[in-house]
């Protein structure tokens, strides 16, 4: 199996409940491990270039508005298999389909304000990455 990382976003709404530690124990307990981590207030054209990919969605301008409304923590997470393994411990996108043990299903409040971000492929993993950290901030 292949060690991969993956981009991981701590939202708002879990950073305003004071839970990013709660959260980290998910990650690591799932066999990853957080080779890189900031906390950041985004800018609107931050959150804007980031979702970029949702700009036709109906919840554009309202994600992007939640994603600058506190700070976010985000994370480089790396471990085998990072990418499928972090999106089976984040659970699904909305909360209420998520299965049991997950971040989502644990701490999510609902489909948007739902605790984390993960890369959905390896492939936007290493976009995601690029966009928050240089090299020299990924120490291992
Ligand atoms: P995330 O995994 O960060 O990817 C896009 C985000 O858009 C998603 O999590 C949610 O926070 C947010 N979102 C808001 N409404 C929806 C929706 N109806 N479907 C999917 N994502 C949504």
């Amino acid at each position: 199996m292949a060690v991969e990382r993956t981009l991981s976003i701590i939202k708002p709404d879990a950073t305003a409940r004071n839970v990013t530690g709660k959260i980290n124990a998910f990650f690591e307990d799932g066999g990853l491990r957080i080779v890189a981590q900031k906390r950041l207030l985004l800018t609107k054209e931050h959150a804007q270039k980031f979702y970029d990919v949702h700009a036709q969605r109906a919840f554009y301008d309202e994600l992007c508005e939640y994603m600058t409304s506190g700070p976010v923590v985000v994370q480089v997470l790396e471990g085998e298999n990072a990418v499928l393994r972090n999106r089976e411990i984040m659970g699904a996108t909305n909360p209420a389909n998520a299965a049991e043990g997950t971040v989502r299903k644990a701490l999510g409040l609902n489909v948007q304000e739902n605790s984390v971000h993960g890369s959905d492929s390896p492939e936007n993993a290493a976009k995601e990455i690029a966009f928050f950290f240089s090299g020299i901030e990924i120490p291992g």
